[in-house]
């Protein structure tokens, strides 16, 4: 099964509507005509409105990093699945590590957002991952496992193709720590085999599972010559065009 690589910018809280616009047109200009990889990037909400014109007529896709579970009402300061389409988003990253320690997320409350995306053709980047005790304590996969489980209940099999799932070990987010090739991939077979039981070995085969966590351009080869790792998710490396598309040139030659 053939799946084509994925590299997605997660900006994060950071960038104002014409940073975002001069991030952009770098971006592009290096990214060029070639689209064997497939680019995203994900700025603030505000910035989406200005993001989604400069990336017409370019390769990139646009994404958000976050969507209320409702379709619409008495939720202030919440944003829609639908105001998101209006702007031609095609991705958003749900259940980010930040988001379940920040603001209280939870397998659960990320389960209604990936079914409310799915419902709206949002294709949704669920994020999973160990903190550094689970990982001490030898309970990463089964942290994983569950997280996958619950994070994806209901979830449409004939959606399947619009769901990417990242693996952001938490400890490694921001931190300069990366995951060895040979953790990533150790976690990344074993969330294809709970999606294998989830939905079937060939829904199972054809999901890309990133990866996250200090990616860049020095390590991202690496990972990405991994069997089960599909592209990456990137913080810090996002913010300047030379280091993210340095991260997509690698995947290029994976
Ligand atoms: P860093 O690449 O800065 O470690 O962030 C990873 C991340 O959280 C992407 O969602």
């Amino acid at each position: 099964m053939s799946r084509k690589y994925l590299i997605a910018g997660n900006w994060k809280m950071n960038k104002t509507a014409s940073d975002a616009v001069d991030l952009i047109g770098e971006i592009n200009s290096l990214v060029g005509d070639e689209t064997s990889v497939q680019v995203c990037i994900c700025p603030p909400f505000t910035s989406l409105s200005k993001a989604s014109e400069s990336v017409e007529r370019s390769q990139l896709l646009l994404g958000a990093q976050d969507v209320n579970a409702a379709s619409s009402g008495a939720y202030t300061g919440e944003i829609s699945a639908e105001m998101l389409r209006e702007l031609y988003v095609s991705f958003v990253i749900l259940g980010h590590s930040e988001r379940r320690q920040y603001y209280g997320e939870t397998n659960q409350t990320v389960n209604k957002k990936i079914l409310t995306a799915i419902e709206n053709n949002l294709k949704p980047i669920y994020c999973i991952g160990e903190t550094l005790e689970e990982r001490e304590s030898e309970r990463t996969l089964e942290v994983v496992r569950t997280q996958v489980r619950e994070g994806l209940e209901n979830f449409p099999t004939s959606s399947i193709d619009s769901l990417v799932l990242a693996y952001e070990p938490v400890w490694a987010i921001g931190t300069g720590k990366t995951a060895t090739d040979e953790m990533a991939q150790e976690v990344h077979a074993e969330i294809r085999s709970v999606l294998t039981e989830m939905f079937g070995e060939t829904a199972a085969a054809s999901i890309r599972i990133l990866y996250g966590g200090s990616m860049k351009p020095e390590n991202a080869a690496g990972l990405l010559a991994q069997e089960d790792v599909d592209g990456g998710l990137i913080g810090g490396a996002s913010l300047t065009a030379r280091a993210f598309v340095g991260i997509v040139e690698a995947a290029r030659g994976a």
